[in-house]
Parts: structure tokens; C-alpha cells; sequence
């Protein structure tokens, strides 16, 4: 059995929801980890002109750290399923003078091929972990990367999560997270899988690998924590994991420990990388 299959759950859906507060979170995690995309970029190099595909791109931040990379003669293209998501992105980008970025909707698992390439960067952030055919896609987004090109991948490994010493409010959502995720069939070590995926799909193994982490401060985490658990509790009461009363009260306790030590420690998923450049 590949890795691809034991790790697939039965009735997967999208866990996080499509609410507007979920859109802004998910800006807010893009902005967090900049600077761990920023680092993989700058280790696999990026010229001027380059197209570039950033596959599930979301809010579109990572496209515009990409436009600013290949500048004007660039090209950007941002794939998402949800196109509501992607439209927003793109507006906001050619707001911001980044015409080079275009978007297209299109479902990675059921889709069927990425008709708009090849590009020179085939990038993909915090997607995988999500999608329940994980070797079928990785291998999808390996096809659309020309000869010389590179394929980058940015994802969690979620196993490590939690207070240092441990809280007991603090690690019961993030334990409360992960059972969600877990549920809708999300793969929360993935990040930490990237290699053995990369073998299974064809692409052979990684030139490189990366390793970015997090320690936050509770008044910090905590936040985002409420955040995630909040776009997470639409599945997690439908699954019978929680009931909403018992969410709150656990949120109550959260915020309780951020007020009386907002500078204890919060160790945020890993964030792994891999790449491989085409021959
Ligand atoms: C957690 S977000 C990450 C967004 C962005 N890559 C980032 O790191 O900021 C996951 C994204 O994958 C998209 N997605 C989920 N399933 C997908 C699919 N089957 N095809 C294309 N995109 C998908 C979601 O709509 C969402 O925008």
C-alpha cells in the first residue's frame, strides 16, 4: 500500500470552510510564513521572466511574493477550487500593480490536467495536506514543469504542536484541530512525508529539503488557534467530534491562559519543503 493510500480518509471534505473569516485567516498564516517561502525561493533561485504556477494559491500572497520575484515580465498564474477565493486574489494583486498575475479555477483532484503550463516554478503551500490523493496531484504538478524547471512544495508536519511546558486549555484545541483535520481526512504529518510522496509520484528525490518552525507567544497563538478551531467547528460538530457548547467553553479556558501568561510558549506546526528541479 503507497503512503498516498493508508493516509486517505473515507467522505474527505475542504475542512477549513469558505467563510470570509476564513479567507482573512488564511491571509494572516500567509503573511506568518513569508519568510520560510521567502528562504526556499531564494535556496532554488527564481529569475526575472520566469513563469511561475503556485497551485491552491489561496489569498494570492504567495503569488505576489512570486510577481515581485519575476517582475513585470514574469508570469504568475494562481490555480485554486475555490474561485470566489481566487478571484479576490487576483483583483487585490492587479490593484497592487502585479498585472503579471492571472488566475484559473480548477479542481487539482478532479480536474484532470494543468492545461496552462509548462512553467519554470510549479509551486504549491499547505495543499497536499489537504487533498486525499496526494502521489495523483504531486504527479499532476510535476507534468506542468518545463525542462530546467522546479517544482517546490511547502507543507505541515502537525505532530509536534503544542505549549511548551504543556496547558492544558492551549493543548486541548490543538489536539481539537488535529481530530478535526484528521477527520476530513487531512494528512497532518505530510510535510514530513514530502520525500517518500515526491519517489511515489515520479519525481524522484528531492534536490533539497527545508525545515521552518514557529514558537510563538501565547497572546499570539491563541488567536489563531480560536481562529482555525472556529472555521474547523462546522465539520467537527457534523463529525460528533465536539458539540459547540463544549468548543466554547474550551476557547473560554484558551483565552483565560492567554490573559494570565500571554508569553508562554506555542510551538506552531512545522513547515517542511522539498524541491526538485527537472532534467
Ligand atoms: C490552507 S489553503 C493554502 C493557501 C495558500 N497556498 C497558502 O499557503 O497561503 C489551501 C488551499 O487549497 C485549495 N484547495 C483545496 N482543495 C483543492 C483542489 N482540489 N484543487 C485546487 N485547490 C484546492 C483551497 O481552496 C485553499 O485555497
Amino acid at each position: 500500500m503507497t503512503t498516498a493510500q493508508t493516509s486517505a480518509a473515507e467522505g474527505t471534505q475542504y475542512a477549513l470552510g469558505r467563510t470570509r473569516q476564513e479567507y482573512e485567516r488564511l491571509r494572516r498564516q500567509a503573511q506568518q510564513w513569508e519568510g520560510a517561502t521567502e528562504r526556499v525561493l531564494d535556496r532554488v533561485g527564481l529569475p526575472l521572466g520566469a513563469r511561475c504556477l503556485d497551485a491552491g494559491c489561496g489569498p494570492g500572497e504567495t503569488m505576489r511574493q512570486l510577481a515581485q520575484r519575476v517582475g513585470p515580465r514574469g508570469r504568475v498564474v494562481g490555480i485554486d477550487v475555490d474561485e470566489t477565493l481566487g478571484g479576490l486574489a487576483v483583483d487585490r494583486l492587479q490593484r497592487d500593480g502585479h498585472q503579471q498575475c492571472s488566475f484559473v479555477a480548477h479542481d487539482l483532484v478532479e480536474g484532470g490536467p494543468i492545461l496552462e503550463g509548462p512553467f519554470d516554478l510549479v509551486y504549491a503551500r499547505l495543499l497536499l495536506f489537504h487533498l486525499p490523493s496526494r502521489v495523483e496531484v504531486l504527479a499532476r504538478l510535476w507534468d506542468a514543469v518545463a525542462p530546467g524547471g522546479y517544482l517546490v512544495v511547502q507543507d505541515y508536519d502537525m505532530s509536534a504542536v503544542g505549549a511548551a511546558p504543556p496547558l492544558a486549555g492551549a493543548d486541548r484545541v490543538g489536539e481539537l484541530i488535529i481530530r478535526s483535520f484528521g477527520a476530513a481526512g487531512c494528512e497532518i504529518r505530510v510535510g514530513s512525508l514530502l520525500p517518500r510522496l515526491f519517489i511515489e509520484a515520479g519525481v524522484g528525490v528531492p534536490d533539497g529539503t527545508d525545515v521552518s518552525g514557529r514558537l510563538e507567544r501565547l497572546a499570539d497563538a491563541s488567536l489563531m488557534l480560536e481562529a482555525v478551531l472556529r472555521s474547523l467547528l462546522p465539520l467537527a460538530v457534523s463529525r460528533q467530534i465536539v458539540t459547540e457548547p463544549d468548543a466554547e467553553s474550551l476557547l473560554v479556558e484558551l483565552r483565560r491562559e492567554a490573559v494570565a501568561d500571554p508569553e508562554h510558549p506555542v510551538l506552531w506546526p512545522l513547515l517542511m519543503g522539498a524541491w526538485r528541479r527537472k532534467a
